[in-house]
């Protein structure tokens, strides 16, 4: 439900997750209250204890229901043409995602696919994917370009990105990831390619106004360390952040590329040496986990989960939705994931899904928890504890979502 941007609230009977950094326990309030005026959170605490300032809004009873900040998922491919469910059935019978992207299936199959479909076609497809994303109430989606690898589709599919925002009430974030794959017509040429199309194509993209950050898949199968670092030099001449998909099936040192370049995040990081950690933490950079890739693919090496939350590293959690290695648009079943797999507790699972998320997009003013000068973006649960949204699996106890 969308209120005024004008009304002056004071939400009452609830118990607010505030999410914030520090605060034990979600942030667990019983008995809050929650004051909002020009769409921004103004106050929340105890409602017995709430400011005079507050006391005249109208007041609005939140039936005890459960409040927490409006879900985030950092890290999707949410446009793209066509599936990849035969690749599944080979996965099945034994052959790997390697194999595959060698052989010119894997993220080359959903390049053709996806020059092969009309804007509307990616338009309608996508839609129907955010749609699944905000019933959960996930308020911000960031999503990559990087199946089209030309300067024209790859601006086309951000374009298309961005659309979505038009159609429905949430933030759109995009990035640039040409670097994803080396399209066919560049094969054995993969350093023209990142002059031609990645580097030509950022600049022009970012002319347009497309390019909220940079991505690039660091790996055997995809781009050196060396030519992800000539992309994030080009990045950083526009001014623009970068983040990395690091170390999900090798180690490349990528992790380390991101936390030179002052990066957003370094995500997947299965493969991410302990002895990096420390840098990466200084570093402040995110390591943003995509247990739905892991699961798809049937992985075993874990992300140093341990090591990077001794070092205070932010984690966050997101779906990776794409056709080959994670066809999940559920965030929840991404934090359920999360904990099954990487032993996140339910509490680190939710904060990687709205205040490290925020963290891992650079939004972190606006999103993330419910405090004083944010945005007031929340969803409301059915739900008696906050450990429930990681616990159910293919449930949805979302029973509204606020904001302005
Ligand atoms: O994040 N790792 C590279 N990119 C995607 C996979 C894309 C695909 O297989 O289509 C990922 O897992
Ligand atoms: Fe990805």
């Amino acid at each position: 439900m969308t209120s005024s941007e004008h009304t002056d609230i004071l939400y009452v009977d609830c118990v607010v997750a505030t999410m914030q950094k520090g605060q034990p326990n979600y942030g667990l309030i019983e008995g809050a209250g929650i004051a909002v005026s020009g769409g921004r959170v103004q106050w929340v605490g105890l409602v017995k204890e709430v400011p005079r300032a507050f006391v005249g809004y109208a007041k609005e009873s939140l039936n005890g229901k459960l409040v927490t900040p409006a879900l985030i998922d950092c890290h999707t491919h949410l446009v793209f043409g066509g599936n990849r469910a035969g690749e599944f059935e080979l996965r099945l019978k034994g052959a790997s995602y390697e194999e595959i992207s060698r052989q010119g299936g894997g993220i080359v199959s959903t390049v053709n696919a996806t020059r092969a479909a009309s804007e509307d076609q990616l338009f309608e497809t996508a839609l129907m994917r955010l749609d699944s994303l905000l019933s959960e109430g996930v308020a911000v989606v960031e999503i990559k370009s990087g199946y089209g690898l030309t300067v024209k589709d790859e601006i086309r599919m951000l374009k298309v990105a961005r659309q979505l925002e038009q159609s429905r009430k949430v933030k759109i974030v995009t990035t640039w990831l040409a670097a994803h794959a080396i399209p066919k017509e560049y094969a054995g040429r993969s350093d023209q390619y990142i002059d031609d199309v990645v580097i030509a194509g950022l600049h022009e993209a970012a002319a347009k106004g497309l390019v909220d950050a940079v991505d690039a898949f660091c790996e055997d199968i995809a781009f050196s360390n060396e030519q992800v670092e000539r992309v994030f030099k080009e990045a950083r001449t526009l001014g623009l952040p970068v983040k990395l998909h690091a170390e999900q099936l090798t180690n490349q040192e990528g992790a380390l590329l991101v936390a030179r370049y002052e990066g957003l995040s370094a995500d997947h990081l299965e493969y991410l040496a302990d002895k990096d950690v420390s840098t990466f933490a200084r570093s402040g950079a995110v390591a943003v986990l995509l247990p739905g890739a892991y699961y798809t693919l049937n992985e075993s090496q874990k992300p140093p989960i341990d090591t990077l939350r001794a070092q205070g590293v932010d984690i966050a959690v997101a779906t990776d939705c794409n056709p080959g290695s994670s066809p999940i648009s559920s965030l929840l079943t991404a934090m359920n994931m999360a904990c099954n797999q990487f032993a996140l507790t339910p509490e680190e699972a939710l904060a990687g899904a709205t205040r490290c998320a925020a963290s891992a997009l650079g939004l972190s003013e606006d999103y993330g928890t419910i405090e004083s000068g944010k945005k007031a973006d929340f969803c409301l649960w059915n739900v008696e504890h906050p450990a429930e949204l990681t616990y159910w699996v293919g449930g949805n106890p979302l029973t509204r979502r606020i904001h302005f």
